[in-house]
């Protein structure tokens, strides 16, 4: 075989391999390209529980949205974690059922409705929906304003003492 058969033959096979490898790329980024964005972190989209784990009448903390899930009337809400006077966490105080701000005592039912204290409005929270794998995800890059004051989305009194009268803090 002559020296111009032969480096013809090398180009062929590797302008193949070239063109092989570049339609895999292309293949591989639209392939990437056109799958769900599963979950981020906070910012994002949080994935978290099934539906099935929310409870009817309490709450589960999502830590990694910085929300908790709760159902209100039926319905899956995100409530953030971040009060709406001056951006303290508050907790979920188990004994009064109740959102408890240490800071300045503001407190919200567990739906998240303002009921006490110098926060301006009940608590914010961030859309939810149900993915394809089935668990919730969290949209924590868009919070929405929570209830005006005044607004009872469902009738639970106390269930007991708040956490700061537990504590003797009251
Ligand atoms: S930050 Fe919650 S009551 Fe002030």
């Amino acid at each position: 075989m002559s020296n111009t058969a032969s480096r013809r033959s090398f180009l062929t096979k590797a302008w193949t391999a070239g063109a092989g490898a570049l339609a895999a790329t292309a293949a591989w980024t639209s392939w990437d390209l056109l799958q769900p964005i599963v979950s981020s972190g906070f910012g994002g989209k949080v994935r978290s529980v099934a539906p099935t784990a929310v409870p009817e009448t309490g709450v589960i903390e999502v830590p990694a949205a910085r929300a908790y899930l709760t159902r209100v009337n039926g319905e899956v809400v995100a409530l953030s974690e971040k009060c709406t006077h001056l951006g303290c966490r508050t907790p979920f105080c188990d004994s009064s059922g109740r959102f408890e701000c240490p800071c300045h005592g503001s407190v919200f039912n567990r739906a998240g409705d303002y009921a006490a204290g110098p926060a301006p409005r009940g608590m914010d929270r961030y859309p939810v929906e149900e993915g394809e794998d089935g668990l919730l995800y969290i949209d924590t890059g868009t919070l929405l304003e929570g209830p005006a004051t005044g607004t009872q989305t469902i009738d639970e009194p106390p269930l007991g003492p708040s956490c700061s009268e537990e504590s003797g803090h009251a």
